[in-house]
């Protein structure tokens, strides 16, 4: 693969944000450019080996999910965390038919799991993750719930690097990518503490009848905004560097992993920044984790060749999402009055709720939005 070497690199305390890096070739000749990096297919392939691709699912098309699943290389294991149906049509029999018939012409490594299994929650129970559960000792709802049991599963399969893809993909050749693009990122880092964020090149749209090739969404874009406003608040230089803010599709070393904490549902992908800018920021106080401090954090802003084409979730998802990333945000510890009135300013426009002030989070259901390791 060739791809772009980053042009700038924003470093904030331990964390290196990488700008975005464009995929020039997805199968390259060697060619040695100064600016970009050639990365062969040994290479890459020695990264996929050692790589678990998680999938989140709960009631997709199962369409998508088979072809999610036949274009995720081979030599990647598969975590599918499911919470989909079990009554009406049984979706999760759907899934698991699908995964056996794909594992036995393949013998490709996949494993699946309901997110809703009771003993999956006794297990969390007696390995003391209860903040995961609900009062039925079940795992909670959410996709980073379902993204925490992926995890914990690739840790225990003894890989060293976790991806995510989601399910509602049309493209499988775009999920083969995406797992490429993780890989080269992972060869280009020079910590063992990193992640790789993708950027869609296009998020197309049909407009009157036509494909509009859009580049940005509403919920990213102002994700992205406030994320580095965060940060440009805190160095006293203003910076656009971040642009992934809520990467669904994004892959982190095990051990980076191992000491992130997390948060519920959609807000996982911004609390990343949020978390990190925290811990390991240029005013954090005490440093958990001395020896990744020291290493660094490496962040890679990976822009896909392939559109990003799925499933469309309505409106309220997309507010839901916006209230969560930004909810994400305004809780940082780097968060001044300024910033967070700006957040409530942005929330406003969007939830035409009543009342809004500093509490007026809470009173938006935000005190839902729960942080766990
Ligand atoms: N296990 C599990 N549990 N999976 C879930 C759950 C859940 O409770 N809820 C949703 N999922 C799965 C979906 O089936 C899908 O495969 C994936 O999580 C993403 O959910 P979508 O509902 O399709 O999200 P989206 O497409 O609007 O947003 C995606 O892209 C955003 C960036 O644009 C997500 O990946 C977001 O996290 C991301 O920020």
């Amino acid at each position: 693969m060739l791809i772009e070497m980053p042009r700038y690199t924003e470093i904030f305390g331990s964390v290196k944000i990488h700008e975005l890096q464009r995929v020039l070739k997805l199968d390259s000749g060697g060619f040695e450019n100064p600016r970009a990096k050639d990365i062969s297919f040994e290479e890459i392939k020695n990264v996929l080996r050692r790589l678990a691709i998680v999938i989140p699912v709960k009631d997709e098309n199962i369409h998508l999910l088979d072809g999610v699943l036949r274009a995720i290389p081979f030599d990647c294991s598969v975590i599918v965390v499911s919470n989909s149906d079990r009554d009406a049509h049984d979706i999760y029999k759907m899934e698991m038919d699908t995964i056996t018939n794909i594992h036995n012409l393949t013998q490709q490594e996949i494993l699946i799991v309901h997110q809703k299994d009771p003993e999956l929650g006794f297990a969390f129970y007696e390995a003391g993750y209860d903040f995961l559960l609900d009062k039925d000792g079940l795992v909670r709802d959410g996709k980073s719930e379902g993204m925490i049991i992926g995890m914990l599963l690739a840790k225990s399969l003894g890989k060293d690097f976790i991806g995510f893809a989601d399910a509602d993909n049309y493209i499988p050749g775009a999920v083969r990518e995406y797992v490429m693009d993780y890989a080269a990122g992972f060869c280009m880092s020079e910590s063992p503490y990193s992640m790789v964020r993708l950027h869609w090149r296009y998020k197309p749209k049909v407009v009157e009848d036509k494909l509009y090739f859009k580049k940005w969404g509403r919920v990213s874009e102002a994700t992205n905004k406030y994320l580095n406003l965060l940060l440009s608040t805190n160095t006293g230089f203003e910076t656009g560097v971040v642009i992934t803010g809520n990467a669904g599709e994004h892959a982190l070393t095990t051990k980076l992993a191992d000491l992130l904490c997390y948060s519920t549902g959609f807000s996982i992908e911004p609390y990343h920044y949020v978390y990190l800018f925290d811990e390991f920021g240029l005013k954090a106080e005490d440093i958990a984790y001395p020896d990744a401090a020291s290493a660094g954090i490496e962040i890679f802003q990976i822009e896909t060749l392939n559109p990003h084409i799925h499933e469309e979730k309505g409106e309220e998802h997309v507010k839901n999402m916006l209230l969560g990333s930004l909810s994400a945000i305004y809780y940082s510890k780097l968060c001044n009055d300024y910033v967070r009135s700006k957040v409530l300013d942005e929330l406003k426009d969007i939830l035409d709720t009543g009342v809004l002030n500093f509490d007026g989070l809470e009173e938006m259901g935000v005190q839902e939005l729960r942080f766990f390791r």
